[in-house]
């Protein structure tokens, strides 16, 4: 309780977002606006070079946008310095992408635990953790396997638990079933769902499938680089 009761966890704010290419100016965001409290999830829908995952890497630090404003448990993510972002950007915020981006040479459980190499944590907490995280993704029995011993999507399902091992308060997903039959893919965003709540996690999901949007709590159509309410 208390005077940050009325801030939200996450917010962006009058978010735009130019590009400039070969001298012609590009707004692709041009006033993006939302709120997410932590157990809350948004799934956002659009056509193809909308600036979905555009404003997706905005809200996880990985880019800055032209103006407006984005925070994340009351910091204002561009007061952050270049030095200061990585680390934040490592706590904070996990991502899963549409492809699974895991290095092949490591085994399940060592993509997994990769993002907890920089957190100066035990070991052995961080390895029970990623254990338990591969369980709770179905994976109990593919813990050694190198990715390419790894269907489609257990590879994501992999992914999925690497976002995860640092505890995020951020979950962001680029479109995650987008290289899944229509089986895996709903299983993989219906996972991402029930981790986001048992983590109490925000979850902004990227995807191209309605019916999987229509699960989400709240779902955004990006348009003429607005968010336009379903
Ligand atoms: N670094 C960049 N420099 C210049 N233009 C960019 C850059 N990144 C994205 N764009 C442009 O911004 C627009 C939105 O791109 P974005 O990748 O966000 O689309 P999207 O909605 O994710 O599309 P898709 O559904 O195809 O993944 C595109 O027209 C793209 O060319
Ligand atoms: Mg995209």
């Amino acid at each position: 309780m208390g005077f940050q009761d009325s801030m939200p966890d996450f917010s962006a704010t009058k978010i735009v977002k130019e590009f400039t290419t070969g001298g012609q100016q590009l707004r692709i965001l041009d006033g993006v606006n939302v709120e997410l409290d932590r157990g809350q999830n948004l799934a956002i829908v659009g056509p193809s070079g909308s600036g979905k995952s555009t404003f997706l890497h905005l809200a996880g630090t990985l880019d800055r946008p032209t103006s407006g404003s984005i925070s994340l448990l009351a910091t204002d993510v561009s007061k952050l310095t270049e030095k200061q972002l990585p680390a934040f950007r490592n706590e904070q915020v996990g991502f899963v992408f549409q492809e699974h981006h895991l290095l092949p040479q490591l085994t399940a459980l060592e993509n997994v635990l990769l993002p907890t190499l920089a957190t100066g944590k035990s070991s052995q907490t961080q390895n029970d953790r990623a254990q338990e995280l591969l369980e709770q993704v179905g994976l109990r029995d593919r813990v050694h396997h190198l990715p390419a011993a790894l269907s489609g999507g257990e590879r994501q399902r992999v992914a999925v638990a690497r976002a995860l091992i640092n505890e995020p308060v951020l979950l962001l997903a680029d479109e995650p079933t987008g290289s899944l039959d229509q089986e895996n893919a709903d299983k993989i965003g219906q996972l991402l769902l029930d981790l986001q709540a048992a983590s109490n996690a925000i979850l902004i999901c990227v995807t191209h499938s309605d019916r999987l949007a229509q699960r989400f709590g709240q779902h955004v159509r990006l348009q003429n680089g607005k968010f336009v309410r379903d």
